[in-house]
């Protein structure tokens, strides 16, 4: 007589089978899933709201309450581990993402663009080009505040209360009596105050004048100014050492001539020429007339002349005893005239196409 006995399980081992038997087709379901796409469907199917565990969290209800949290405890556990699972698959697909998108972007045979090298600024090249011909010659170059006392701007250069350029058209006031320097000439002033004489300065910088932007004109625009006092120091040698920076800075024909000219702090004063570098002086070219200077064979760079005695013994100097040339030169003329350029805004633009055509 084989008559079947019945097989007495616990219901928790009942549901321990159920459990691993989902387990199972969890494990065969991720094997398939081949995209984060797929792998959430598999997470919505088994542990989504509506899925294969909650189906079996309610049977829970309808057990014998003794069972009950002990079955809640089992299902957690096993919730717990297949968490953990679908975590590490995700981590794995996105990894293999990954690894694919990188196989077809970086090709390391693939030529490069070419790597774009900075460059100085023309402005740059020329303030530093025209300050090593002095630097070379024991010229120090001293920087000095862009802002400036009346004083220093106007008063001690020999410049009255009454003269044009103290109007505040010609100049930037700040609060508290101080202005935007219009030049760099008050350095003239502060090295010989603080330094006795011999001196032998030159002095890149920035200076401002109420001017309106246009092609010829900035409110802000560069200058060297040049200083040296000593005994014996004559106007010869001021032209001498204008036409060697001329040398330096345009090339090796440069001539200096000087125009007469007026300023508060200088006396003699001249406008400075050098030989127009676009038509080496003649004023003409092969097609007509030069553009670079209009046809005159010179171009104006800056103002100069003997420092005026005032000067001198406002600075604590003796006229009787040294005497010095002083000269403003700007860059922004020098760097035009080097790079044939016809617009001063073209220097302040800073477009890369062009920094790199004259670079
Ligand atoms: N400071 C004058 C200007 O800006 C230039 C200058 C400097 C003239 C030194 C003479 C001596 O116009």
């Amino acid at each position: 007589m084989g008559g079947k006995l019945p097989r007495w399980r616990s219901i928790i081992s009942q549901l321990a089978d159920q459990l691993n038997a989902l387990g199972e087709r969890l494990v065969s379901a991720l094997a398939e899933a081949h995209d984060a796409a797929a792998l959430e469907s598999v997470r919505v199917r088994f542990l989504g709201r509506s899925g294969e565990v909650t189906a079996l969290r309610r049977g829970i209800g309808s057990l014998p309450p003794a069972e009950r949290p002990e079955a809640g405890k089992v299902v957690n556990e096993a919730v717990t581990v297949w968490e953990r699972l679908l975590a590490a698959t995700d981590a794995a697909l996105q990894r293999r993402a990954l690894d694919a998108q990188l196989d077809v972007a970086i090709d390391v045979t693939f030529p490069a663009p070419p790597a774009r090298a900075g460059s100085l600024h023309p402005l740059r090249r020329a303030m530093e080009d025209a300050c090593a011909y002095f630097e070379r010659r024991g010229f120090a170059v001293v920087l000095g505040d862009e802002m400036e006392t009346e004083y220093y701007n106007f008063d001690a250069l020999n410049i009255p209360p009454d003269h044009p350029a103290r109007e505040g058209l010609d100049s930037f006031y700040l609060a508290s009596g101080l202005l935007l320097r219009t030049h760099t000439s008050p350095m003239q002033i502060r090295t010989m105050q603080a330094h006795p004489p011999p001196i032998a300065i030159v002095v890149p910088g920035k200076s401002y004048r109420r001017d309106s932007m246009d092609a010829r004109h900035s409110p802000m625009f560069n200058q060297i100014e040049g200083l040296m006092v000593a005994p014996g120091i004559n106007m010869g040698h001021l032209k001498g050492m204008l036409t060697g920076m001329c040398r330096e800075v345009f090339g090796p024909n440069q001539a200096v001539r000087f125009r007469p000219s007026f300023f508060p702090f200088t006396e003699p004063s001249a406008e400075v020429d050098t030989t127009c570098p676009g038509c080496g002086g003649s004023g003409s070219l092969a097609g007509g007339g030069c553009k670079t200077c209009g046809g005159a064979g010179w171009i104006e760079i800056g103002g100069s002349g003997m420092v005026h005695p005032e000067v001198l013994r406002e600075s604590g100097y003796d006229p009787e005893l040294v005497s010095g040339w002083a000269f403003g030169v700007g860059i922004e003329r020098i760097a035009m005239v080097r790079h044939d350029m016809d617009d001063i805004r073209v220097l302040f633009e800073n477009d890369p196409r062009v920094l790199e055509q004259l670079a």
